[in-house]
Order: C-alpha cells, then sequence, then structure tokens
C-alpha cells in the first residue's frame, strides 16, 4: 500500500482525492501545511506527494524544492488552477513527475497517480539491481558476492587461470572464506566445465584409505579388494579434481600425489600398468604452507608443483566492505527459504557487525544469518538479536599490539613477556582476583595461569 501525501489548501480538494485514492487501495494522508509536509517527506518513507502550487503565502515551487532537498528521490505531481501552468512547467524543470489542472475527474487523477507509482517502482528497481549487479560477480554457474579490491584481484585470478585447462591451481585462505566456492568458479569458468568435478576432503580420511579414493585399486590388490575400483582421479579424467584440505595429507602420500602431477600417469593400487590421466588438480589449504614445510609435515617439493598458480582468499575482517552485501545476500536467501521477511539491519547491529573479527569468515556470517531467520520474524535486525561473540563478549583474538619490527629488531622473548604480563594482570584485575573466572577469560587451564602468576609476580 503506497503512501501518497496531499498538500492542499483547500479542504475541499484534500478531503476529495483522500476519498478517491483510498478506494484505489492506497494510504493517503493530507494536509495544508508546507512545513509538515517538508518533514513527513524527509522522516517518513512517502511514496508519492501531491502538491498544489498555490498553497495560500508559500508557493508551491519553494515546497517543492525544499522537499527535494531533504529527499532527491521524493515523487511529486503538481496540482495547478487556472493560469499557473507557467508554474507547473517551471516544477517540471525543477524535478517534478507531472502535472494536473483543476478541476480534474476522478479518473484523471487515477491514472496520473498510477503511471507515477509505476514509474517510481521501476526507477528503485533498477537502482537495486544496479546495486546489487555491482556486488556480485557470476563466475561460469557460481555466484560470487562481494566487490572489495581483495575479491576483485581474486575474480581476475579465477577468470586468468580458468583459461589455462591444465594449470593447478593452489587456494589458501581461513576457514570460510571460500575455498570451495572458488575451485568451483574455476572449474565452471573453465573449458572443462561440462567434464566432471571431483572433490575429495584429504584430512577426513585415514592414509591407505584416502589412497585407495584417489587411485583406486585392482581386485585383489589387497584383503578386502572384492571387486576392481576407479580412483576419483580416473573418475575426474577430462575434468577437475579438487583436494581439499590438501595440508592434512599424510606424507607417503604426498610423494605418490607428487609423482602423479609430475608424471600425468596413475596406477591402481595393485596394479600394472600406468594409465594416463587428463585431470585438472586444484588444491585448497587453511593452514599456512610455509609453517607446514618448516614442521616437515608438508613436502616443499610437492609444495612448488602445487603452487603453480596461487589463489589467495584474504580473511573477512580484511575486506570489511563485503559485510554488508553478504549480509543482504544471506538474508534474501534464508528469508525465501524461511518464508520470512527480513529486510534490514538497524544501525547499532551492523556497527557490531561491521567491527566483528569474524573468525569463521563468510560461513559464520551465512550461519550467523540463517539462525537469525529462522529465530525472528521482524522486519529489522536489532542488535539484540545477534549472538554474543559479536556483542564482544566471546575471546578477542585480535592482536591489541603493533607487529612493526624496528630496523633494530626486538627481543621477542622479553617483549612477549610483557606482553603476557600486562594482558594477565588486566584480566585480574578484572575479575577482581578470581583465578577460576580469570582463566575463563583468557581461556587457558587455571594451571597454567597459576604458573604464570608466580612467574611475573602478580599479586
Ligand atoms: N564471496 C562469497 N559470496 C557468496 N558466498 C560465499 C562467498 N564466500 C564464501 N561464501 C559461502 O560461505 C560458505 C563457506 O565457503 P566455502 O565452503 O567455500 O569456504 P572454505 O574456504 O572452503 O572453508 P573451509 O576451509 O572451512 O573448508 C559457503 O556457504 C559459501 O557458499
Ligand atoms: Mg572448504
Amino acid at each position: 500500500m503506497e503512501k501518497i501525501l496531499i498538500v492542499d489548501d483547500e479542504a475541499f480538494i484534500r478531503e476529495n482525492l483522500e476519498r478517491i485514492l483510498a478506494e484505489d487501495g492506497y494510504r493517503p494522508h493530507s494536509t495544508e501545511s508546507p512545513e509538515a509536509a517538508v518533514q513527513q517527506v524527509a522522516e517518513e518513507e512517502v511514496d508519492l506527494v501531491l502538491l498544489d502550487l498555490n498553497l495560500g503565502d508559500k508557493s508551491g515551487l519553494d515546497v517543492l524544492r525544499e522537499m527535494r532537498e531533504v529527499d532527491p528521490d521524493v515523487l511529486v505531481i503538481i496540482i495547478t488552477g487556472y493560469g499557473t501552468v507557467e508554474s507547473a512547467v517551471e516544477a517540471l524543470k525543477m524535478g517534478a513527475y507531472d502535472y494536473i489542472k483543476k478541476p480534474f475527474k476522478a479518473d484523471a487523477i487515477r491514472l496520473i497517480v498510477r503511471l507515477a507509482l509505476e514509474t517510481q517502482s521501476l526507477r528503485r528497481e533498477v537502482r537495486q539491481l544496479r546495486r546489487e549487479s555491482k556486488e556480485r560477480t557470476i563466475l561460469g554457474d557460481t555466484e560470487m558476492v562481494g566487490s572489495s579490491p581483495a575479491l576483485l584481484q581474486v575474480y581476475r585470478q579465477v577468470r586468468e587461470v580458468a583459461k589455462h585447462e591444465l594449470a593447478t591451481v593452489l587456494i589458501t585462505g581461513e576457514s570460510g572464506t571460500g575455498k570451495e566456492l572458488v575451485a568451483r568458479a574455476v572449474h565452471n569458468m573453465s573449458p572443462r566445465k561440462d567434464r566432471p568435478f571431483v572433490e575429495i576432503n584429504c584430512g577426513s580420511l585415514p592414509f591407505n584409505l584416502l589412497e585407495t579414493e584417489l587411485f583406486g585399486h585392482e581386485r585383489g590388490a589387497f584383503t578386502d579388494a572384492k571387486n576392481r575400483k576407479i580412483g576419483l582421479f580416473e573418475e575426474a579424467n577430462g575434468g577437475t579434481i579438487f583436494l581439499d584440505e590438501i595440508g592434512e595429507m599424510d606424507m607417503n602420500l604426498q610423494v605418490k600425489l607428487l609423482r602423479v602431477l609430475e608424471d600425468r600417469k596413475i596406477r591402481r593400487l595393485g596394479g600394472t600398468r600406468n594409465i594416463d590421466i587428463d585431470v585438472r588438480v586444484i588444491a585448497a589449504t587453511n593452514r599456512d604452507m610455509k609453517e607446514a614445510i618448516d614442521d616437515k609435515t608438508f613436502r616443499e617439493d610437492l609444495y612448488y608443483r602445487l603452487n603453480v598458480f596461487p589463489i589467495q582468499i584474504p580473511p573477512l575482517r580484511e575486506r570489511r566492505e563485503d559485510i554488508p552485501p553478504l549480509l543482504d545476500h544471506f538474508l534474501k536467501r534464508f528469508n525465501r527459504e524461511f518464508n520470512k521477511k527480513i529486510s534490514e539491519v538497524s544501525r547499532e547491529a551492523l556497527d557490531l557487525l561491521m567491527r566483528y573479527y569474524w573468525p569463521g569468515n563468510v560461513r559464520e556470517l551465512r550461519n550467523m544469518v540463517e539462525r537469525i531467520c529462522i529465530m525472528y520474524n521482524e522486519p529489522l535486525i536489532k542488535k539484540e538479536f545477534l549472538p554474543s561473540e559479536i556483542w564482544g563478549e566471546g575471546p578477542s583474538k585480535e592482536a591489541p599490539f603493533s607487529f612493526d619490527i624496528p630496523p633494530e629488531g626486538i627481543l621477542l622473548e622479553e617483549l612477549i613477556g610483557e606482553v603476557e604480563k600486562e594482558l594477565i594482570g588486566k584480566a585480574i584485575e578484572i575479575t577482581g582476583g578470581n583465578v577460576a573466572k580469570t582463566a575463563r577469560i583468557l581461556n587457558v587451564p587455571r594451571g597454567t595461569l597459576r604458573y604464570k602468576l608466580e612467574k611475573y609476580d602478580i599479586e
């Protein structure tokens, strides 16, 4: 029900218009005061204004100007009396939608109002679509939301590497940043899009199971091998294999994988013959691979073999401008799914969401929106609807200090000790000296805390 504001100094006209418009199912309100009218336009959503040009002392043109100042998109139809057509043309120049001459017929009013509102709603739709299309990118069949410079760079990389059918891709990023989405996008954008996309989580299976999953086995290869099994590399032939959580892969299997990547051949377990494979490999990990190599849990040679084309997806907290469009995107989706009409996020709630650390990245945001859509049924998301960690009650992982290293270097151990002492001291202050509570807010075992209290001589 569109809200229509009627501004006229003649009571008869106001009543007449209200009646006609109410009959047509609109919500008409009227006033004779130009000031009240401008205020209403400023404060509430008014869909259409019917504005008389002769308002006693005040010129309708001035009122129009003021209305457009407080809301540049306001939709106004001018009502003109005899002899004021020139002013009406002036009003059109100032941005009024149309004008109608007094005396008017009810049908003429109905028609002009309907057309104006249709135009307005189309305009709004176009504006909304424009905004959304700027914030969404379709890669193949994959919809990616966000237009931060970091994501735009990711989209460019996806388009580029998709063209090179066999280039190996290594996607890195924290949990929930969209690695799997990007992997699918690479496949969907590539000439292989109609061929299989086969994925396997390398962290979910023990060594020997993962091995037979990947490479298959011949009948009788081991006791339980009653039939031949085709492995995922063969299944993915002509397409893409997605090795998720590659950082968790067993060292022994890493050797085998390296050989496969080099020779582009596999051999089923218990088999005697090499089988050529034509498969693009995409790997993903949320581990710091350099660290894994230092720890000797990941082979350096395999890392270089995989890292032919790296795509790094930054955490959400480093591209916070993507938060509002993602909220919008998931709200739409879960509104549809749960048949709700939650259309907006209050300013206070948005403030909290923009400041939050998002350790679980986009997945965490998505799950939060889903929960809210299940639990609430109000059009506006208030800050009370947000989970407690977003209120800042959860453990903060944001570093409170700078990590700059001056040219003269730093004393690492000493510095860390100082920081630790400082933080423990603060926590003790907050809890009033309660060790159990302090241990809880620092997320360390009580024993550890006692040891440190003693070490730093904290009372
Ligand atoms: N830019 C984005 N636009 C729309 N949805 C996204 C975006 N990034 C992530 N998502 C969504 O967030 C969720 C998590 O993404 P995904 O599973 O790809 O993350 P991941 O990096 O593989 O996480 P993990 O390391 O935990 O496996 C999915 O539902 C995904 O669709
Ligand atoms: Mg994943």
